[in-house]
């Protein structure tokens, strides 16, 4: 959410600055802009509402010349996503630019005090408040690094920000308390900034990932890390562990469709050397604590949002199924503002592509508060979340861009699934179930490049339903938290309203929307609730509800009562939801082609959502 890259070195910097906000449009897409400091000390501006195309279709008729600048893509919190509103913020003198990512919590107290100092308001946002605070801790400040330190001891809320000024010209200077920052450590004499790996990985591969609190001061030379309250600190330098190509389309047509066909990697990824045939086990190197403190966990907390939050109901069933231990299932935006009760033996666990939202990262530090012990399940290396937990479990799916998540979720299963044998093994699961289910987590991989091949054939269903106005998903068991992922990802990209039910559930409410205009997705792979899911495709199709039949292997007992049957591989009834989400995910991105959506970037979404 909102994104952030600057540049300072020997290069021109509006070239940099545009190519790095390319590779973080997934991040916000209503407006963007850049400030340049020229050779002479002038600060250049320029922003415009919109994609960043309206931005570089300005920017074409002459980009601001300088070799320090900062950069931002937006995606709207306070104010409208007008050209006013986009980032940079300025100075009245127009000397001072600033990009924010947050919230400034205190806002309208500060805004008050300013207008008492005679600053005026140009933006309806919350971030112009803290360039004036700059501007005037200039007044007994000689250094733009102090001056922002300065400002900020008033500043209340959330924030990533980057300030560059021409009054102290040649550095960056950058802050971060909640919103997530790195350093890009540039080899010629040249160094960067972003809010994520992606905008500086074209440069470089050494990255420094800031702590909350954490500011620093970059220039062409080198950068120093001081933290608000402990002063100057070292913070390791960590190397990004994929290449510039997989942040890129390579020649697919959209990123979701890209990482949609990159699930049999991901998923060989997420198992590299972790899975033991021999004794049916797994081996997590992240996993920290030992066979006693492991025994000790007598309940886990999975809280999450989004695609992430379906994907921890799946755990819930494996982990009570396969590991015999309670577990329950919060929305992180729920669970941070109740009195969540957190007995000893409680381990809570948090699962996030980005490992930067906001809610689950409160969550997460509710559950530290009150003493739980803490583990993540994240794609991205070196983030908050991966970071605030005691111990956890990667994902290595490489960079997700679209903002529609896929392949992370497939992931997510499999980690759960490989959390699931580990502790399974050291309380009730026999080395044969173990082995069973290692068995069936090699033959995943191949078992989902098989899968893809349903592209074409949800491609003609997408064309036949996607004037539909609604649908409905239904699942049970297993599949129940599929049947809302598949919804989820339906209403995301398409923009056609979805709802996922348990099949049971639909005699007691959404019968009652069931026509012929109503597409039914049902989720009917040969599990242990196969009989009851096929009772439940008879009710929809006596009221002659459209049915989308998925199964795996043959299902004669469906003949003539579902209008298409989708086959997906058999599989154990725990990983089915990776084979049966795949046609959804295909199903949902075609829909979205079909109606001519902007897939990659549907409305009013962010990839990473990084406020509350
Ligand atoms: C946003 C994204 C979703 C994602 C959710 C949770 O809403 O659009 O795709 O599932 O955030 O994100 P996380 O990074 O925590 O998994």
């Amino acid at each position: 959410m909102c994104g952030i890259v600057g540049y300072v070195g020997g290069k021109q910097a509006g070239p940099i600055l545009l190519e790095g906000l390319r590779r973080l449009e997934y991040r916000g897409y209503d407006s963007a802009g850049l400030a340049v400091i020229s050779p002479e000390g002038r600060l250049s501006t320029v922003k415009e509402a919109g994609k960043l195309s309206q931005l570089e279709a300005v920017l074409q008729e002459g980009m601001p010349p300088g070799t320090c600048g900062i950069a931002h893509t937006r995606w709207a919190t306070h104010g409208a996503p007008n050209r006013l509103n986009a980032h940079p913020h300025w100075s009245r003198d127009r000397d001072i630019a600033l990009i924010h990512n947050g919230i400034i919590e205190n806002a309208d107290v500060l805004r008050a005090k300013l207008s008492d100092l005679g600053y005026t308001f140009e933006t309806e946002t919350d971030t112009e408040t803290v360039v004036h605070l700059i501007d005037e801790a200039f007044r007994e400040n000689d250094t733009l690094d102090d001056a922002m330190l300065a400002a900020l001891e008033q500043v209340e809320g959330a924030y990533g920000i980057a300030v560059v000024s021409s009054r102290d010209p040649d550095k960056i200077v950058v802050a971060r308390r909640g919103s997530p920052l790195l350093i890009g450590i540039g080899k010629n004499g040249e160094n960067l900034i972003g809010s994520d790996a992606s905008a500086v990985i074209q440069h470089t591969k050494d990255v420094v990932y800031l702590d909350d609190g954490d500011c620093t001061v970059l220039t062409a030379e080198g950068y120093r890390v001081f933290h608000m309250e402990q002063g100057e600190v070292q913070r390791s330098v960590q190397k990004i562990e994929w290449d510039l190509e997989a942040a890129e389309k390579g020649g697919y047509e959209h990123f979701m469709l890209k990482e949609i066909s990159e699930q049999p990697e991901s998923l060989r990824n997420v198992m590299r050397g972790r899975l033991l045939e021999e004794t049916g086990d797994a081996r997590l190197g992240g996993i920290t604590l030992s066979d006693e403190e492991l025994a000790k966990i007598r309940r886990i907390i999975i809280t999450a949002c989004g695609t992430s939050w379906h994907a921890a109901l799946i755990g819930e069933y494996m982990l009570e199924e396969l590991a015999g231990i309670p577990v329950e299932v919060e929305y992180a935006s729920e669970f941070r503002y109740r009195s969540p009760v957190l007995e000893e033996g409680t381990l809570v666990l948090a699962i996030s592509q980005s490992g930067e939202t906001a809610d689950t990262l409160a969550a997460l530090e509710e559950a530290r508060a009150r003493g739980a012990s803490t583990m993540g399940i994240v794609n991205v290396v070196g983030s908050s979340i991966a970071r605030k937990t005691d111990f956890g479990i990667y994902l290595h799916a490489g960079p997700e861009i679209g903002v529609a998540s896929t392949k992370a979720f497939t992931s997510q299963i499999v980690a759960l699934a490989l959390f699931t044998l580990y502790l399974g093994r050291r309380r009730s699961l026999s080395i044969l179930q173990g082995r069973e289910l290692v068995a069936a987590l090699q033959k995943l991989p191949d078992q989902v490049a098989e899968t893809l091949e349903l592209g074409p054939v949800t491609r003609e269903l997408a064309a036949e339903y996607g004037d539909a106005q609604n649908f409905l998903y239904l699942g049970r068991g297993y599949q129940f938290p599929v049947a809302l992922e598949g919804a989820l990802k339906l209403k995301e990209v398409s923009y056609i309203h979805a709802e996922g039910y348990p099949a049971a559930e639909m005699k007691h409410g959404p019968i009652a929307l069931i026509d012929e205009n109503m597409p039914v997705v049902a989720l009917a792979p040969r599990d242990s609730v196969y009989s009851k899911i096929v009772s439940n495709i008879e009710e929809v199709a006596a009221r002659s509800g459209r049915i989308l039949a998925v199964v795996s292997g043959d299902a004669p007992e469906l003949i003539g009562k579902a209008d298409h049957v989708i086959q997906v591989p058999q599989t154990v009834p725990a990983l089915l939801p990776v084979l049966t989400t795949i046609p959804l995910q295909l199903l949902a991105y075609y829909a979205a082609i079909y109606r001519e959506r902007d897939v990659d970037q549907p409305r009013n979404l962010a990839k990473s959502v990084t406020v509350e």
